[in-house]
């Protein structure tokens, strides 16, 4: 279940666009920071994206888009095992099988189901069962932990409920695997009302900092982002809570502690804060960009995919084999 004694490691993005700070800091920089000391698989996980209405043309070009990301921002294919989920159809196997040992009541109380769903009785029904497609994915590559930010945890939690749920039922099948989050960055909020998570879809370009934007829109969204009128740089998620949001993108990309930044700024006003924010994130952006041009229209990022898909299949194959022989399918 472990490759060279090193924990697995599965985590995935979808392939809309527009990934930004948060999709970075809650996610994807855990994701490189886990690569050494991880058998790790990173998937972009198209079928997910499907679940709301796309356009064929773009989702190919957004797929390719976010496996180019992954190489950016750090990701090495020699430690990382990248693929894209629909070139391995074990997981839509698997999702079915979670399908038949879930309920109805478990799945209706997702809140990412709720706030799409709003309700609607046209709502997809992929929206439904998107957490056990999610599942699938986990627990097809036996993984221990899953590094995401904290909109994800609830889907993590049902992943464990059902692996356990399938081990009592059938007998030691699945690793239940733990939520990994990180302590600074879990939810990075939008820039323009920071009492609602920092979303891809949302209307207002400047409520987010997507990894690819200009240098001139990166200033403009954090110049304009909204902070309080009382003026003083203080960590303070309740009441302060844009300043705060601000605070953490600071310590991640500088990797100074958020005390030390607070006592840096002493006695300075949201202006100056800003601005230097703008430098880092930018300073921070370039080498990520740069190295975006380089691979997104190359051979190499295919053939990556490809080797990715060949090394996911077989471990998908494995679990499969073991899932399938538990729940009474024939082999022949
Ligand atoms: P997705 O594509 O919405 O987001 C990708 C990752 O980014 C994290 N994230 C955030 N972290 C901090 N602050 C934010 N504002 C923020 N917004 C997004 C998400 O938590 C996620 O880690 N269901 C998943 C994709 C998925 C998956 C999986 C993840 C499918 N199968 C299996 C892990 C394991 C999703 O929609 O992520």
């Amino acid at each position: 279940m472990e490759n060279n004694n090193k924990p697995r490691v599965f985590s995935g993005v979808q392939p809309t666009g527009n990934i930004h700070l948060g999709n970075y800091i809650g996610a994807l920089k855990q994701f490189v920071d886990l690569q050494n000391d991880t058998d790790c698989f990173y998937c972009i996980v198209d079928m997910h994206s499907i679940t709301v209405p796309q356009d064929p043309k773009q989702l190919k070009e957004t797929t390719l888009d976010v496996a180019a990301l992954y190489l950016a921002v750090g990701l090495d294919p020699k430690k990382a095992t990248i693929f894209v989920q629909s070139t391995v159809p074990q997981h839509a196997e698997l999702s079915w099988i979670l399908t038949c040992n879930s309920y109805t009541g478990e799945l209706s109380r997702m809140t990412q189901f709720k706030d799409k769903s709003k309700g609607s009785e046209s709502a997809p029904t992929g929206l439904f069962t998107y957490p056990l497609l999610m599942a699938a994915d986990i627990l097809l590559y036996d993984a221990k932990f899953v590094p995401v930010g904290n909109d994800q945890k609830q889907h993590i939690e049902l992943t464990r409920d059902l692996a356990i749920r399938f081990n009592n039922k059938y007998g030691d099948t699945f690793v239940v695997p733990d939520y990994k989050g990180i302590e600074v960055g879990a939810r990075i909020m939008a820039l323009d009302d920071p009492t609602k998570k920092m979303s891809k879809s949302a209307e207002n370009i400047h409520s987010r900092i997507s990894l690819l934007d200009e240098p001139s829109k990166v200033k403009k969204s954090i110049m304009k982002s909204t902070t309080d009128s009382d003026g003083i740089i203080r960590f303070d998620v309740d009441e302060k809570p844009g300043i705060s949001n601000l605070l953490t993108i600071y310590s991640v990309f500088t990797g100074k502690k958020i005390d030390d930044i607070v006592a840096e700024y002493e006695g300075s006003g949201y202006g100056q804060f800003k601005k230097d924010l703008v430098e880092i994130v930018n300073g921070g952006l370039e080498p990520i960009q740069s190295k975006y041009k380089e691979i997104r229209n190359s051979e190499e990022l295919i053939k990556i995919l490809k080797d990715g898909t060949e090394k996911a299949s077989a471990a998908a194959e494995k679990t499969m084999k073991r899932v399938k022989e538990k729940v009474g399918f024939i082999s022949l």
